[in-house]
């Protein structure tokens, strides 16, 4: 995987699954911003990128929030003036009996691994990604749905395009 000078956001970053992207993310060359609730934690990775050469954040945000995730954007793009992949790895899960699952675990549920997925989405294809700069700079733009999402076209094969060189 070759992701050269990409600048990418990894919610969820600091740990399992996120951390082992952003690491390997930096790896591949990209600079990799890393936010989560928990500041020790994603700074501990955030050196552990910077590390290996590449510039990173760490930004403690809550996905939940939106006034919390349009600062982390404007913070890389104050930093590093766009934003070419977005994983939208932040989530957390609860397994327990039905009886169990209070009404305030399901909508924490809900809103990071829905709500949080919206927001963090929503806020990258507002202000930083602009299309003919994708196609100039073949920047690729991961989350869910593809960087058409913005257009409600879904475009398989254009994200497919942009992630395999
Ligand atoms: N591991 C699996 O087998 C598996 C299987 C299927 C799907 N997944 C999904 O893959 C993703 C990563 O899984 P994982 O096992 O690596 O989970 P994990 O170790 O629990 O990591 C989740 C990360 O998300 C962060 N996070 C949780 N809620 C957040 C919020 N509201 N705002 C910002 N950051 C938040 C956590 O940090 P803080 O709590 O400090 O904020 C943590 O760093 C999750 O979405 C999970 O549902 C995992």
């Amino acid at each position: 995987m070759k992701l050269e000078g990409k600048i990418s956001i990894i919610t969820g970053g600091a740990t399992g699954l996120g951390k082992a992207m952003a690491l390997e993310f930096a790896n591949a060359g990209a600079d990799v911003v890393v936010c989560s609730r928990n500041k020790a934690n994603i700074e501990k990775v955030h050196n552990e990128i910077t590390a290996l050469g590449r510039r990173s954040l760490a930004i403690v945000a809550d996905v939940c929030v939106k006034e919390q995730v349009a600062n982390m954007v404007k913070k890389v793009i104050d930093e590093f003036g766009r934003i070419d992949i977005l994983v939208n790895n932040a989530g957390t899960s609860h397994s327990m009996p039905i009886l169990d699952l209070t009404e305030d675990i399901w909508d924490l549920i809900l809103d990071t691994n829905l709500k949080g997925v919206f927001l963090c989405t929503q806020a990258v294809a507002d202000k930083p990604l602009d299309h003919e700069k994708m196609e100039e700079a073949k920047s690729c733009y991961y989350t869910l749905m593809g960087w058409d999402s913005k257009t409600g076209i879904p475009l398989k094969e254009k994200v497919e395009e942009l992630l395999i060189p």
